[in-house]
């Protein structure tokens, strides 16, 4: 049996109950894989439309895995019974794991963790799926930063196996390896990094994503072609126009934003074009345009 069968049988035989906080894009994945492997799943987001919507998203994500013959109709109607909205943050109270996926902000996220911090039992592991803000900086809102540590998961979160355990300066190696056995039990491939700004996919993806944009508004090519090179050039799966689309432009930005800021490199500098469509509120494929227009 491997490492990865044991956290797996560990985590069916858990009662952990597990709190996502934000049921958007990456919050309603994540709440997904952890009621899909076993964990008691608390859904909160402090928007109830978006709640409702994330909930929405999510039955109809297993009625077609049901469909497609991904997910046996038992194993998706207890992972829908596994998982609960969350009527208030005082539901924290219960939670082993919180797991932080709003706005990417800093401030935002501070004030939440801030008010967790007053909710949530000492023996709590508190984690942000944050694309590029410091662990660091947000564990210095709660009273035992040892317990705090970044679980980065990607887009779309059933499909991408990769989860980058952020290890903050204050993170203690318990809550490291509690980290990497809870993320195996989603089936997960965790890989610890040190915190750092965009720690490293986004600081080496969120780059590339802005020099495409700035080739596209120099004229160097089409959108199209910019995609179409990079796929048949480096074996992208997707161009990096048609992934800022599936990221959402406004959280490319922010993370542009922040590498710039933090790193204090001029060769951060976001695309005025990338600044311009999130203006406009061409956010991607979640707002049904970006780069590209979508069926919604
Ligand atoms: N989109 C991606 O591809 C991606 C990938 C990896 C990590 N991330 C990170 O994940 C986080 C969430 O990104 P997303 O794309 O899911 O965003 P999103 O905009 O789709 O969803 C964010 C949700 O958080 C809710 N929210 C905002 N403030 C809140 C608060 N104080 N309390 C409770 N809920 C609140 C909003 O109502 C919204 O539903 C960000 O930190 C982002 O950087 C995003």
């Amino acid at each position: 049996m491997t490492e990865q069968d044991t956290d797996r049988q560990s985590v069916r035989a858990s009662t952990e109950i597990v709190l996502v906080i934000g049921a958007g894009t990456m919050g309603r994945g994540i709440a997904q894989a952890v009621a899909e492997a076993g964990h008691p799943t608390l859904l909160f987001d402090a928007d109830q439309r978006n709640l409702e919507h994330g909930l929405a998203v999510l039955e109809t994500a297993w009625e077609r895995a049901v469909q497609k013959g991904k997910l046996a109709s038992s194993d998706a109607r207890a992972a829908r019974t596994r998982l609960q909205p969350a009527q208030g943050l005082d539901e924290a109270a219960a939670a082993a794991i919180v797991i932080e996926a709003i706005f990417e902000d800093p401030e935002i996220k501070v004030t939440l963790f801030r008010e967790l911090d007053a909710i949530v039992p000492e023996s709590a592991l508190l984690a942000s799926n944050t694309s590029s803000i410091s662990i660091t900086r947000l564990a210095a809102a709660v009273k035992a930063p040892g317990s705090f540590l970044g679980l980065h998961f990607f887009n779309p979160v059933p499909v991408l196996p990769l989860v980058e355990v952020v290890r903050g300066l204050r993170t203690d190696e318990a809550t490291v390896n509690r980290a990497l056995g809870f993320v195996r039990g989603l089936g997960k491939t965790p890989v610890v990094v040190n915190d750092s700004p965009g720690f490293v996919v986004n600081r080496v993806l969120l780059p590339m994503i802005n020099e495409a944009v700035l080739c596209l508004a120099e004229g160097v090519a089409g959108k199209e072609a910019i995609d179409e090179v990079m796929k048949l050039g480096a074996s992208h799966p997707l161009g990096p126009l048609a992934l800022a689309d599936l990221i959402g432009l406004d959280v490319c930005l922010d993370i542009m934003r922040t590498l710039h800021r933090d790193l204090g490199d001029d060769k951060y500098r976001p695309a005025p074009l990338l600044a311009r469509m999130v203006d406009a509120g061409k956010l991607g494929r979640k707002g049904g345009e970006g780069f590209y227009r979508y069926d919604r």
